[in-house]
């Protein structure tokens, strides 16, 4: 493991620590970001075992998945055309953009359907903090590259219900 991939994995050590049976407040997400970019804008976060997304293609590497399913840091790529639908995470998320865009849209849901609220672009060393009860869609269709973001979420992927369950159907 390389020295970045350590400093990632004292910091998902602290943050499971910290988060222990109890949700952060908003501003803790936001310092969470702010300490999770540092480590991944750092010269030496090496990504060069991991193999960049090609068209149409979407990775997600985890880097440090907590066996006990609390908070969990992994390497996302999507390639160009990979459009993932309006979806929750039943947790907290931060994102930090490394290269490439992701391009967010943001929904409301009511009366049984979910409109549009806004949009924002993640790019290199930009932070996204969302709630447990926030909706998102990534577009990467309006992406001309690959991207490179890590995200890390309140619980590990392998312990939420599965992605289909998490979907929300778009109104025609
Ligand atoms: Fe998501």
């Amino acid at each position: 493991m390389t020295a970045s991939l350590h400093a990632l994995e004292d910091f998902a050590r602290q943050i499971r620590g910290e988060c222990h049976n109890r949700t952060p407040e908003y501003a803790q997400l936001q310092a969470f970001g702010e300490h999770l970019k540092k480590i991944c804008l750092a010269s030496n976060f090496d990504l060069s075992q991991f193999q960049l997304a090609g068209p149409g293609k979407e990775f997600m590497y985890p880097l440090s998945e907590d066996p006990a399913g609390g908070p969990s840091v992994y390497l996302v790529s999507d390639g160009v055309g990979v459009n993932t639908p309006p979806h929750d995470h039943r947790t907290w998320a931060v994102i930090v953009g490394l290269s490439g865009i992701e391009f967010h849209v943001f929904y409301h849901c009511a009366d049984d359907h979910i409109r549009k609220v806004k949009e924002c672009a993640v790019a290199s060393g930009d932070v996204l903090v969302m709630t447990d009860s926030d909706i998102h869609a990534i577009d990467a269709t309006r992406g001309i590259h690959p991207t490179w973001h890590v995200h890390l979420y309140g619980r590990s992927q392998a312990r939420l219900p599965s992605f289909a369950s998490r979907c929300y159907p778009t109104k025609e």
